[in-house]
Formats: structure tokens, C-alpha cells, sequence
């Protein structure tokens, strides 16, 4: 069990360069098993939900090629055969679901088992499941297995969205890119990740579009090319840094991000007594003596709301901001895992439902804690940065699946963090 070994108290200073996204990377691989031909993908983030995502690719029959020091990977998707992804596989990343709508547009069929909940909440796929059989998909539900099947093909189809849910938003674009006829999605996700995706998909031939009311339209076409394409920056690592940063009133800039993709974040920084300064693709934060509560509830929502995957870390920062902050997690039913452990730091929180009240403390003290989920895993950290003495982080394989070189970037900017199994 590998652990991260903190010693906290040290303020962050100097600037790094943020890594592609997670939540872009994962899907655009998962969509190049529709393309014929090479697809280079550039900006790829060196984590471990990259390699496992490839040895789906692998296993379905497509040749990958992952150059980590250069964040490059190259797929040829023309050998393609199989259309099921192995339980192993589901079972390690529940984000293998994002190949379901690529595997059924290549193969016309994708047997996959039944995806498990996770760290976070049930994570249903009923919305994927009703608008694949409105797009003439039979879904076949066996007792450890659920088998999709489009033998006659694809068709477009209206599909209203119920909640705008990313994967299914994606799974659905997937589906839809090589389908006959047109598909209209309402209520879709406008999350950046999304949009990522529907540019990679264009530079490979797609036809989608998006009109004023968010609606997406995917004009079906024949089959999709190779392309070249860069993942967008990682807005929710790029979130991360900052709160280590103003977690121990530090002061760090965080190049090669896309600023406006930090919106719904960037004000609580500023709310909490930090100074933010925002150019074309850097941010720099410097964090004031002490942090205040942003005296706001923090309450987590769809894009372009306040995003789910910030709010580990966020909480992790304000633990010692003086005054009370209210979370409310909208999203997952599940999602403050993390909270337990932080207060071992002697955090002090409250969580009765979706709601976590957290009364900011004037010190945390060091201490042993475990990664409960990906981000649940960084608040940890970001407290543990400003918990004076030695902690212990373990459980840390939650945090390689979506950080890259997680404690590389925090000892350049100045903290004191080793990986020791
Ligand atoms: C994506 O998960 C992200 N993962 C998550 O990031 C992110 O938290 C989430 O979107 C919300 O932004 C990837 O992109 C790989 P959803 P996804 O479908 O697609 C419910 C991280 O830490 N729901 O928008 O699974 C679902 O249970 C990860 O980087 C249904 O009920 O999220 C959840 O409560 C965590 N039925 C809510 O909708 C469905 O058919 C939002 O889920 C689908 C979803």
C-alpha cells in the first residue's frame, strides 16, 4: 500500500505547468476506437486511468502506442474486432462505461458487465441505457452482464436528457457520430470535458453542432478518419494546486490552463481573502495571512455551476479559514468520504446529508489518514500541506489515477512530500 509522507507547514511558492485533462483524455480514447485510421493524441495526461483506459483499446483489437515523457499516444483503431470489455477492466476503472458508445458505432454490439457503484455513489447508467434504445439499441440484462446490440444498425434519435449526465451526454455523441440520420440531444452536459470531446470527434470527420439553447445535434456520417488532437488542460488539477497554494498562504501560478474553464471556481479563492490574477493561459494566486470563510454556501452543480470534483479540495482548504462554510453536494450521493479523515487533522465538519458545515480551526495537526476517492484523496493532501508536522497519506493509487506526478508538482513548489510503499 503505497502512502505519500507530508510535512506540512511549509508555504507553496514558484509556478508548474498543468497536465492534460483526465475527464477529456478518457473519452477521446474511448471515441478513436470509431476512427479509421491513426489518431495521435497530444497533452495526454501520464496517469494510471490512461494506461488501464489503453488496455481497453488493446484488448478490443486496436494497436496503442502511450510515449509518457512526451504525453503523446498513438492508436490504430482498424483492427477492431471485439466489442466486450473484460470484467477485469470494467471492474478496475468505472470509466470504461465511456467505450460503450464507441464499441457499439464500430461493432454494432458491446457486452459489458454490470458497472459496480464506486467511492463516490451508485453511478447508475439508466440514461445511457433509454437513449441507446431510443437510438434502436437492444439492451439484454443478464444476471452479471448487460449485452447491447444495434445489429441492424444505429439509428439518430430526440433524446431529452432527464438530468444532463456527462457520460451519457457522451456515450450518447458516440453512438450518434456514425449513426443513419440525425440525433438531437436536449438537456446535454456543456461540461469543457464534453466539448473537448465533440472537437476531437469533428477533427475526425464528425458532424455536430450546437445551438443556442445547448441543444446537440450529431448529422450521422458514414465512417470517421484519423485525426491529430490536443487535451484540453485539466481544470480540476489546475483547482487543486491553487487550494495546496492557498491552503499554506502560499503564493503559485499555474501556466498552460484555460483560465475561463477555472470561472466557477476562481471566486471562491478571492471570497476566502486571496488574491487571484488571471492571463491568457496562467493563473497566479497569492493567499492572504489567513483565509476567511467565503461567508457563501458552496453548493456543487452541473457546468457552468461550481463543479463536483473541486469540492474535496476546496473543503480542504477552508477547514482552517476562519468563520463557517456550507458545502451542499448536488451531484453524488456520496461524495463526502473524505471528511472523516480530515478531521483527523483535527478539522472540524459537520455533514448531515448533502450538507457539510465546516468551522474553519486555527491549526491543524499532523496525522495518518487514508485516500478515500481521487479527489476526496487531494483535499486530504491539501490539508496535510498545512498541518504542522509529519502525516501520513495512504491509499494513494486513488490519487495516480487522475494526478500526474502529484508530488513532483508539490516539491516544486516548495513542499515536503515523499512516496514511500
Ligand atoms: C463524469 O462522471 C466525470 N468522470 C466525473 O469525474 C464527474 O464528477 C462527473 O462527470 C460530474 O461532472 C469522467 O468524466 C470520467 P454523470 P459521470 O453521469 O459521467 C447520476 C473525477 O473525479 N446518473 O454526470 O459518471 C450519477 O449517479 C470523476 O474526475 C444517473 O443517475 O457523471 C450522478 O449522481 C468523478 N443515471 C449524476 O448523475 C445515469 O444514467 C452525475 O453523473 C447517469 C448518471
Amino acid at each position: 500500500m503505497r502512502k505519500f509522507i507530508v510535512s506540512g507547514g511549509k508555504k507553496l511558492e514558484g509556478e508548474i505547468s498543468v497536465q492534460g485533462a483526465k475527464n477529456s483524455v478518457l473519452p477521446v480514447i474511448a471515441a478513436a476506437t470509431l476512427c479509421d485510421g491513426n489518431v495521435i493524441i497530444k497533452n495526454a495526461p501520464d496517469i494510471s486511468d490512461t494506461y488501464f483506459a489503453l488496455q481497453i483499446l488493446n484488448h478490443l483489437g486496436a494497436k496503442t502506442t502511450f510515449t509518457a515523457n512526451e504525453n503523446t499516444i498513438a492508436i490504430d483503431s482498424t483492427g477492431v474486432r471485439e466489442s466486450e470489455i473484460p470484467d477485469k477492466l470494467m471492474k478496475k476503472i468505472r470509466s470504461s462505461i465511456f467505450f460503450l458508445g464507441a464499441i457499439l458505432g464500430r461493432t454494432g454490439r458491446c457486452r459489458i458487465s454490470q458497472p459496480g457503484g464506486c467511492d463516490i455513489g451508485l453511478r447508475p447508467i439508466d440514461m445511457h441505457i433509454s437513449a441507446l434504445k431510443q437510438m434502436g439499441v437492444k439492451v439484454i440484462h443478464e444476471e452479471e452482464h448487460l449485452d447491447f446490440i444495434a445489429d441492424k444498425g444505429i439509428t439518430g434519435a430526440k433524446i431529452n436528457l432527464v438530468f444532463p449526465s456527462v457520460g451519457a451526454t457522451e456515450n450518447i455523441i458516440m453512438a450518434a457520430v456514425t449513426a443513419v440520420g440525425t440525433t438531437i440531444i436536449s438537456n446535454a452536459a456543456r461540461e469543457p470535458e464534453v466539448v473537448d470531446l465533440v472537437k476531437f470527434l469533428n477533427a475526425a470527420g464528425a458532424k455536430i453542432k450546437t445551438d443556442a439553447s445547448g441543444r446537440i445535434i450529431i448529422k450521422g456520417v458514414p465512417k470517421l478518419t484519423g485525426c491529430e488532437f490536443k487535451i484540453m488542460p485539466d481544470r480540476i488539477a489546475a483547482a487543486t494546486y491553487l487550494a495546496c497554494a492557498a491552503s499554506t498562504g502560499g503564493m503559485v501560478t499555474i501556466r498552460d490552463c484555460n483560465t475561463f474553464d477555472l470561472d466557477p471556481i476562481l471566486p471562491i479563492f478571492t471570497a476566502a481573502g486571496c488574491k487571484v490574477y488571471t492571463y491568457d493561459t496562467s493563473v497566479t494566486l497569492s493567499a492572504g495571512k489567513k483565509l476567511t470563510s467565503p461567508h457563501s454556501l458552496i453548493k456543487t452543480l452541473v457546468h457552468p455551476g461550481f463543479p463536483t470534483d473541486a469540492q474535496a479540495v476546496i473543503m480542504g482548504m477552508l477547514t482552517r479559514a476562519e468563520g463557517v462554510t456550507v458545502f451542499e453536494e448536488t451531484i453524488f450521493e456520496n461524495r463526502y468520504r473524505h471528511v472523516p479523515e480530515l478531521t483527523k487533522f483535527g478539522a472540524d465538519i459537520i455533514v448531515s446529508g448533502k450538507i457539510a458545515v465546516v468551522t474553519g480551526v486555527p491549526k491543524l495537526h499532523a496525522a495518518k489518514a487514508e485516500s478515500t476517492d481521487l479527489r476526496g484523496g487531494a483535499g486530504i493532501i491539501t490539508a496535510a500541506l498545512a498541518a504542522e508536522g509529519r502525516s501520513e497519506i495512504s491509499l494513494i493509487e486513488y490519487i495516480d489515477r487522475g494526478y500526474e506526478d502529484f508530488e513532483g508538482n508539490l516539491k516544486r513548489l516548495g513542499a515536503e512530500i515523499q512516496r514511500s510503499s
